[in-house]
């Protein structure tokens, strides 16, 4: 049987993942392996890079060798096998260039060591450039680098050599599997020191944070031949898409046009809204990136973002601190057979609360003072997705766009009753896959489109018919079912 292939490998926070798709979308086998969580003291998250970089090695072997083995006793005869990469973003790593060691742990998004370095930086840019301070403070998500230059001397060294070479999660997989230092423009842009409009690191941004532009990578578009890597068993497959984890979700959302949007519950929960052609900044809290660039000589679409950050972590905190369920099934259960919250509400401010908060500073024991307060609602009267709510809002008012389209996936969008339940909230109809592998698929689509199997996106609409559910509101304005 002639079957075109496609490899995702999904690098997140919690898990690396090996996906295969064929060309209609399916997802005909996946790998997991855990990524170890180091917390070496309140507030910081790291990672392993070469725990990582095996991860994904391992995540493509396995890949390969599912594709290699026969259905039903015949050989399945792949035609063409690419492989799109996807990763949580704003991860940094530092490595030096001569020996591809990394010199520190990789330091996670949700790591909040260096707020008050940002807290610095606002405050003496303040009265200067209205601009650069709204970047900055899109850099609250992106602080980590300081915590490199100002405390690894390692990193200070191989920057006194010229080998320091620094990059997010994707930058890190191309420099192991390719040697290339290179990232793809959608990852780039969580930097924050990408100009959204050229697309080009922004000198005033590398100066201000002192960063030179040697230690980065070279920005390249999300889907094009990157170049080829080798398989344990000599088998030489390209590498051609790249995008971050919540871009990649949009994209095999098929989020293509304005106003479409997702909202993917990983980690984290992370709402991407096409915006087209144009960067949408807002005052609120949202942040401005880059979407996608589905080719070197395709235009640039970005998205605006509502960031939240505890989604799956929280159920995490709720199976190893509280220990009061053991699986994702069993919070889909409790939910189910749970029909109101009876006034509990639930404050998952672990890192900080993001958009359109920002509040960095609120962590654990907020919680129990969250609690504490939490006694004084009122059954319906504030809802655990208000802050979902909120940026739908806002998202719709800073795009001056009322027409959005609303589509989930991940690990919470798994409930029936979690789905209806955004949709009640939101008042508008929720459209979730019945394959929800959207992050891998978005990878894979860009890897498709970057060895040519698709020429443009109504190739891969026509090919790839997500098969959707519709959830639509069913509670009143006053709360009532
Ligand atoms: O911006 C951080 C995001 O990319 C993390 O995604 O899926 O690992 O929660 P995830």
């Amino acid at each position: 049987m002639a079957t075109d292939l496609f490899i995702s490998v999904d690098q997140g926070t919690t898990s690396t993942r090996g996906l295969l798709f064929n060309s209609k979308g399916e997802c005909l086998f996946t790998h997991q392996l855990p990524v170890t969580q180091y917390r070496p003291k309140p507030g910081y998250t790291e990672h392993d890079p070469v725990e990582i970089i095996n991860g994904v090695k391992k995540c493509i072997e396995e890949c390969v060798a599912f594709a290699d083995s026969p259905i039903k006793g015949t050989f399945r005869c792949v035609v063409r096998i690419a492989i799109g990469l996807t990763n949580q973003r704003e991860t940094t790593i530092a490595w030096d260039r001569l020996t591809g060691e990394p010199l520190y742990n990789a330091v996670v998004w949700l790591d909040t060591r260096t707020s008050h370095i940002v807290d610095n930086l606002i405050d003496v840019h303040k009265d200067k450039n209205a601009f650069l301070v709204k970047k900055i403070y899109a850099f609250y998500f992106e602080n980590n680098r300081n915590a490199y230059f100002n405390n690894v001397p390692k990193v200070k060294e191989a920057a006194k050599k010229g080998t320091l070479c620094f990059g997010t999660v994707d930058s890190w997989m191309f420099y192991k599997l390719l040697g290339r230092h290179i990232t793809d423009v959608s990852n780039a842009s969580r930097y924050f020191m990408m100009n959204l409009s050229t697309c080009s690191w922004d000198s005033e941004l590398c100066q201000t944070f002192g960063i030179k532009r040697e230690y980065l990578p070279e920005i390249v578009s999300s889907s094009e031949l990157y170049g080829y890597y080798e398989t344990n068993n000599g088998q030489r497959i390209p590498i051609a898409g790249c995008l971050g984890d919540q871009q990649a979700a949009l994209v095999g959302h098929q989020c293509f046009s304005v106003g479409s949007l997702k909202n993917t519950y990983g980690t984290g929960c992370f709402l991407l809204a096409n915006t087209g052609n144009v960067p949408v900044f807002s005052g609120k809290g949202l942040v401005a990136t880059v979407a996608y660039k589905l080719g070197p000589q395709e235009p640039v679409v970005y998205a605006i973002e509502g960031s939240i950050a505890i989604a799956g972590a929280g159920i995490n905190w709720l199976k190893q601190n509280l220990k009061i369920i053991e699986s994702e099934d069993d919070f889909n259960n409790a939910c189910s057979e749970t029909p109101s919250t009876e006034g509990v509400y639930f404050v998952p401010a672990f890192s900080g609360l993001f958009a359109p908060y920002w509040a960095l500073e609120a962590k654990g024991k907020h919680i129990i003072r969250a609690l504490m307060e939490s006694f004084a609602y009122q059954a319906r009267d504030v809802k655990q997705f208000k802050e979902s709510e909120k940026i739908v809002e806002v998202i719709k008012e800073e795009m001056n766009y009322d027409k959005i389209h609303f589509k989930v996936d991940g690990g919470v969008s798994n409930s029936d009753v979690c789905v209806q339940f955004q949709s009640d909230i939101l008042g508008t109809a929720v459209e979730r896959p019945k394959m929800r592998e959207s992050t891998g698929l978005g990878a894979a689509i860009a890897a498709g489109l970057g060895v040519g199997f698709w020429k443009n996106l109504t190739q891969v609409s026509n090919s790839i018919n997500p098969d959707i559910q519709v959830f639509t509101p069913k509670m009143s304005q006053e709360g009532s079912l």
